[in-house]
């Protein structure tokens, strides 16, 4: 059995972890280019702040580079922020995008295991500014518990498998079981503190059922189902200490489990919003 549960490490951690982006791999600088970089995960890179004053850009301004020279340039997406929620926005040319700080998400050619360096270039295909791709980019958490049915466990024939990480705001609860239709309301709850309660916590949304602002409980029997569900709002998987089935009417936890990581010992994916060809639309309230 793991013990990932450090939670005085954490505290004395600078950086918010609402602010994880991934694995540094170094900043771009030089030839008046700046931004940060970090892996996503195998496939993906995402650039903070990225602003060149270079005016002889080509429509994408970046290059992956192999250890034998070969080059091959990634397609780009522009992280949208709007008031109905981010998105993810494919970009067939940087434009004039390159002028403020914008922030980039890298789709790479392949996987990053095939690439030595990530660069930007000018027009003439001249380096700028570049990082090294040598670190081992994030993945999934598996998981918190080796044995099955070490998942969550509580009253009303709770029980599920180990909990995944999949990105640090979604979790796979697999196999779950509950009998939900005995209880007047029942909702996966996140929180921290030593007291499990309406205040410690917010509830979560199980993808397929809910959105982030329209979560129902669950009141159907539930057998052998693999939930897929996404942290609250200012919550990541690096600032909550326990997951619980917990009934809001009653301020009562079903079971929960003590869970969390560590930000700089294992990295998992950062949350990433959809890729999309428009801005999100607002969101109907739906009654339960
Ligand atoms: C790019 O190439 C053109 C033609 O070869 C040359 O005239 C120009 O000076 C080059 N620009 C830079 C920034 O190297
Ligand atoms: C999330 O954090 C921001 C900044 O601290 C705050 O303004 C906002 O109200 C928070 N949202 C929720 C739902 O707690
Ligand atoms: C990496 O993250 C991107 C963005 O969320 C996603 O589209 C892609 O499928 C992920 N790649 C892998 C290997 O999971």
């Amino acid at each position: 059995m793991r013990n990932v549960i450090f939670f005085p490490i954490f505290l004395l951690g600078s950086v918010r972890a609402v602010d994880y982006y991934g694995v540094s791999v170094g900043e771009l600088s030089g030839s008046g280019t700046e931004g940060e970089v970090f892996l996503v995960n195998s496939t993906h890179l995402q650039i903070l702040d990225f602003k060149s004053e270079n005016s002889n850009l080509p429509p994408v301004p970046f290059v992956l580079i192999s250890s034998t020279g070969q080059k091959s340039v990634p397609k780009i997406y522009k992280y949208e922020y709007s008031p109905n929620g981010e998105w993810l926005k494919k970009l067939v040319s940087l434009g004039e995008d390159h002028k403020t700080y914008t922030r980039l998400v890298v789709k790479m050619t392949g996987s990053a295991a095939q690439w030595k360096q990530f660069a930007v270039v000018d027009s003439n295909g001249s380096i700028l500014s570049s990082v090294n791709l040598d670190k081992k980019p994030p993945q999934p958490f598996c998981c918190f518990e080796r044995e099955a049915d070490m998942g969550l466990f509580g009253e009303y024939g709770i029980i599920s498998d180990p909990i995944e990480v999949l990105d640090s705001k979604t979790l796979k609860v697999p196999r779950f079981s509950y009998k939900a239709s005995q209880t007047p309301d029942g909702y996966f709850f996140a929180g921290t503190g030593s007291e499990i309660e309406t205040k410690s916590g917010k509830k979560l949304a199980v993808i397929g059922k809910d959105t982030v602002d329209n979560i129902c409980p669950m009141l159907q029997d539930i057998s052998d189902r693999d939930m897929i569900i996404r942290l609250a709002e200012n919550q990541t998987i690096y600032d909550i200490e326990w997951l619980s089935v917990f009934c809001v009417k009653y301020s009562h936890d079903f079971g929960h489990l003590d869970l969390g990581l560590v930000d700089n010992e294992e990295q998992v994916p950062p949350y990433m919003p959809e890729m999309r060809s428009a801005e999100p639309t607002k969101s109907v309230q739906k009654s339960c």
